[in-house]
């Protein structure tokens, strides 16, 4: 979390709604339209994308990137070096519209695929990564990555870096 925050100025040109009482680290990027609510906490070099809506009592941890029309709803918490993929959606009511809210739990350096839903009140772990499409409705265990409706594990984080590495470096990859 940032040690210092300050009132965030936008961007020039950018036009976005950040709550005056939400704490702002350095080198954060926020860009169009999107919105952080009040007594939102986010740390240093946070990028957040457009048309993406991060709800009041939020707290985003440091390095962390979320992409555009990421929806975030109140008393989320997401660590440090998270990345999280166009268009997911976390959800903190179970049974709407109920009084009782359960936000989540978004360890260090998870991974989040590309418009993946998610059960509220659930702890995604540690390095772990959630594919693209996924609908998780349980925890996810540390260091593992999950696919599919139900989100199942399929394997281990280390696997998913074997195969990160093996794309990035094959000659056949095509590249922008
Ligand atoms: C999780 C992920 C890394 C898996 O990739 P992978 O291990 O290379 O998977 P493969 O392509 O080898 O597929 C293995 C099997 O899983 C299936 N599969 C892969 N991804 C899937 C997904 N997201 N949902 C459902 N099934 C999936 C494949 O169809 C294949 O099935 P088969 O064995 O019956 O043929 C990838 O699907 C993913 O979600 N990447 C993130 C993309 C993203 O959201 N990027 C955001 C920035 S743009």
């Amino acid at each position: 979390m940032p040690t210092k925050t300050r009132r965030y100025r936008p961007a020039k040109n950018v036009i976005n709604y950040v709550d005056k009482t939400a704490r702002i680290g350095r080198n954060v990027k926020i860009w169009h339209f999107a919105y952080v609510g009040s007594d939102t906490v986010i740390g240093d070099n946070v990028m957040i994308g457009s048309l993406s809506h991060i709800d009041y009592k939020v707290r985003i941890g440091d390095n962390t990137r979320i992409e555009g029309c990421v929806y975030i709803p109140p008393l989320t918490i997401i660590g440090r070096d998270v990345f999280i993929g166009p268009a997911a959606t976390f959800t903190n009511d179970p049974y709407p519209k109920s009084k009782r809210l359960a936000g989540l739990v978004i360890e260090d350096g998870a991974v989040i695929g590309a418009r993946s839903v998610f059960r509220p009140g659930i702890r995604i772990g540690k390095n772990s990564v959630v594919a693209m499409g996924s609908v998780v409705t349980k925890d996810v265990p540390e260091e593992m990555v999950v696919i599919g409706n139900p989100a199942r594990v399929a394997y281990s984080r280390q696997e998913y870096e074997k195969k990160k590495e093996k794309w990035e470096t094959s000659p056949e990859t095509k590249t922008i």
